[in-house]
C-alpha cells in the first residue's frame, strides 16, 4: 500500500508470490495525496490526513466504497469524485469542516482495505498478514486491519513503510541464497514480484 501500488499478495514462500488483487486505478497513497491536495493540506497526504482526522468524525459524511463483485481488485475513483462532490458543497456553504471530511475519507478508504485483507486472510487461512508501502504507517489502518483478522499483523516501523535500502536488501538476500548458477543478478527498476 504505497503511493505507486496497492497490492494484495499471497505469500506462500521466500520468492513465491501469488499476486490476488490489486488497485484498478489509483494507489491508496495517491487517493490520499490527492484528496490531502483537494482539503489544502499538502504533501505527501498520507500523514497530514491522519493528523486532521484525529480531530473530526469518521461518520460525519458517509462515502461510498466501491465494489467489485467480491474479486479482489479495488478501485478509488469513486471514492475520490464523492470526496470532490462533497468538498465543493460544503464549500459553499461555508468554512470546510476539514477534520470531518479527512476523518470520514480516512474511514471508508481503511475499511475498503481492510475488507480486502480479511477477505483473503480468512479464504487462504493465512498464518499472518503483512503490511508494506507508506500507506502501511497509518495508525487507524493498523487497528482496523488487527480488529478485522484473526492471525498476527506484522508492520515494519513507519521509517520502514517507505522507500529504503533495508527492504532492498531483504529482498536481494533470498533472491541471492536461491541462485541457481553464477549468472550475474540482473539489475531491472521495474522488476516483477511474481512470475
Ligand atoms: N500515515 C499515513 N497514512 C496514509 N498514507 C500515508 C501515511 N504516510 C505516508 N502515506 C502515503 O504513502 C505514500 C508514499 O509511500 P511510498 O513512499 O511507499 O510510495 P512510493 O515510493 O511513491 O511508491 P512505490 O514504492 O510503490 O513506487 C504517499 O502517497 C503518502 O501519502
Ligand atoms: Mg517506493
Amino acid at each position: 500500500m504505497s503511493g505507486a501500488h496497492t497490492d494484495l499478495v499471497l505469500m506462500e514462500d521466500h520468492r513465491r508470490f501469488r499476486p490476488l488483487g490489486r488497485t484498478i486505478d489509483d494507489a491508496a497513497g495517491e487517493a490520499y495525496d490527492k484528496v490531502a491536495r483537494l482539503l489544502g493540506l499538502g504533501f505527501p497526504g498520507g500523514p497530514l490526513i491522519e493528523r486532521a482526522a484525529r480531530d473530526g468524525d469518521p461518520s460525519a459524511f458517509p462515502l461510498p466504497k466501491s465494489d467489485l463483485a467480491g474479486r479482489y481488485d479495488v478501485s478509488f475513483s469513486g471514492l475520490k469524485t464523492a470526496v470532490l462532490r462533497l468538498v465543493r458543497g460544503l464549500e459553499a456553504k461555508g468554512p470546510l469542516p476539514v477534520a470531518d471530511v479527512a476523518a470520514s475519507f480516512q474511514r471508508t478508504i481503511n475499511e475498503m482495505l481492510a475488507e480486502r485483507v480479511a477477505r483473503a486472510a480468512a479464504e487462504f487461512a493465512v498464518r499472518t498478514v503483512m503490511l508494506g508501502g507508506g500507506v502501511a504507517a497509518n495508525l487507524a489502518l493498523r487497528e482496523q486491519i488487527t480488529r478485522r483478522v484473526g492471525v498476527p499483523l506484522r508492520v515494519p516501523p513507519p521509517k520502514l513503510c517507505i522507500d529504503n535500502g533495508a527492504m532492498i536488501g531483504a529482498a536481494a538476500f533470498y533472491q541471492l541464497r536461491h541462485r541457481t548458477d553464477d549468472a550475474p543478478v540482473a539489475v531491472r527498476s521495474t522488476m516483477p514480484l511474481a512470475r
